[in-house]
């Protein structure tokens, strides 16, 4: 349906072609949580601070809870809950598992989606490379040494390297 208060939006959703009515003023973050039941991508600050919200648009990271839902139409969005495969979990999440990575958790799916983007675009980081890569997502129970560590296990495990 498209009205003057709702467009259509097609846009592949984790590898699944999705058409849907949106409300022209939802964000990215109403659509994926409400509409689409993926509630993975967490919401806190809602004025992009925080990171938490993180997602990839077109393998770029954005803010789901400023992105507008309509601006989605017509590109490939990732969330956390497309990280897995069905052989198990990604090796971020595992390597956030096996270095004690989180504590409540609320904050992971945001590291999680920008530490994709980072190896994707730098296989080899330094542990410079992270730190200033993820310094727009806050953890509010302050685990930031694990999930730098798990980052960096995570990379020499997907390059191979023991
Ligand atoms: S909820 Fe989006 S940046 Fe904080
Ligand atoms: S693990 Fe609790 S906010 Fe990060």
């Amino acid at each position: 349906m498209t009205t003057s208060e709702h467009l259509n939006v097609t846009a592949e959703i984790n590898g699944v072609n999705v058409t849907e009515s949106v409300e022209t003023r939802a964000t990215l973050a109403q659509f994926l949580r409400e509409q689409l039941g993926l509630t993975g991508t967490k919401l806190s600050c809602e004025m992009q601070v925080c990171g938490v919200c993180s997602v990839l648009v077109d393998g770029e990271p954005v803010s789901a809870c400023t992105y507008l839902a309509a601006d989605v139409d017509g590109r490939r969005v990732e969330t956390v809950e497309g990280l897995a495969n069905p052989g198990g979990l990604h090796p971020l999440q595992q390597s956030f598992v096996d270095n004690f990575a989180l504590q409540c958790g609320f904050c992971t799916p945001g590291f999680l989606m920008m530490a994709t983007a980072l190896l994707r675009r730098n296989p080899d980081p330094s542990e410079e490379d992270v730190k200033e890569y993820l310094d727009g997502n806050i953890c509010r129970c302050t685990g930031y040494e694990p999930i730098v560590h798990a980052v960096l296990d995570a990379a020499r495990t997907m390059r191979g390297a023991t």
